[in-house]
């Protein structure tokens, strides 16, 4: 049975997009590997790198950019083969470029931030065809230790105040800081927000909270106290430490004695009293 015109036409039509979609695909130079840091440490130059294919185009030149600002510049056929430029935020310390890739340095500022880098590669007239590639940097300087908690004393009496202080370590953005009592989110006072300390090479800041808490009436057993560190970069990185407190629930009887336990009980007679009759009460109640 002969194709209809209609068909026919479509088929024709559907072979031709082919073509064209094909000769688009492997006309072109292309970019093979962007390689960008997703996180980049204010202390140290950061490399990026560009890798390309060019087939049988010529390579005109490759450039790069910090969100729109160009840093730097490569034109194989010019005297002055390499440019830098220096933009906000971006040191440019320098690169070196081959026919098929291109790496630069740069070294951040001590500034928080995230910026989009793009490489770009052009060939040579008449076409001055561009492929371009963009990745994301974000300057962050991650924290080495777990924070500390200060002040967490190893017993405690129901209705008691504790005053509890957790520092961590340096870092870029500082870390924010969140107490935990048993797994429940302690709201800050206003006197209680998260402090930071004076900024290192790099921009790096420790910070402290410290956490004024009374242990409830009704507590028995332990608490837990944990303090977490919040780097609010994307993702989050957080880190934590747990400290236990004892919660003492026993008599008045039993306080002094455990309070009189460490010192010269010869200079008081009321705790020897006090514990010669605890004595005999723990004697008389274990038979
Ligand atoms: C960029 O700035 C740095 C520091 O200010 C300077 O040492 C360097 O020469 C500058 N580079 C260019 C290409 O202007
Ligand atoms: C909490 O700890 C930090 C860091 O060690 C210290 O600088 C700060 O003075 C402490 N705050 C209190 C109230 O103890």
């Amino acid at each position: 049975m002969p194709l209809s015109n209609k068909t026919l036409y479509k088929n024709v039509k559907m072979m031709l997009l082919l073509l064209i979609t094909l000769c688009v695909l492997t006309s072109g130079h292309e970019i093979t590997q962007l390689k960008v840091p997703l996180h980049a440490d204010p202390r140290r130059a950061a490399e990026l790198s560009c890798h390309f294919r060019m087939d049988d185009q010529k390579l005109h030149s490759v450039k790069w950019y910090r969100d729109l600002h160009e840093i730097f510049r490569f034109n194989p056929s010019q005297k002055t083969q390499i440019r830098l430029f220096n933009v906000t935020g971006v040191m440019v310390q320098g690169g070196s470029c081959e026919q098929e890739s291109c790496v630069v340095r740069v070294m951040p500022l001590p500034q928080a931030t995230r910026a989009a880098y793009t490489c770009e590669v052009s060939t040579e007239g008449p076409m001055f065809q561009i492929a371009r590639q963009t990745k994301h940097m974000t300057v962050v300087a991650m924290p080495d230790k777990d924070p500390v908690i200060s002040g967490a004393p190893n017993l405690v009496r129901p209705g008691e105040q504790m005053l509890l202080n957790c520092s961590t370590d340096y870092s870029l953005p500082p870390s924010d800081i969140n107490w935990y009592i048993d797994n429940e989110i302690q709201k800050p006072e206003a006197w209680q927000h998260t402090e930071l300390s004076a900024p290192l090479a790099g921009g790096l800041r420790a910070s402290w909270r410290v956490l004024r808490v009374r242990v409830p009436a009704a507590a028995s057993g332990a608490l837990r106290v944990r303090c977490e560190s919040v780097l609010q970069v994307d993702p989050l990185v957080l880190r934590d430490t747990v400290a236990t407190v004892t919660v003492n629930t026993r008599t008045q009887l039993y306080d002094k004695y455990v309070s009189n336990r460490g010192v010269d009980i010869s200079e008081n007679a009321n705790s020897v009293v006090a514990l010669v009759v605890f004595t005999l009460i723990s004697r008389f109640m274990s038979l």
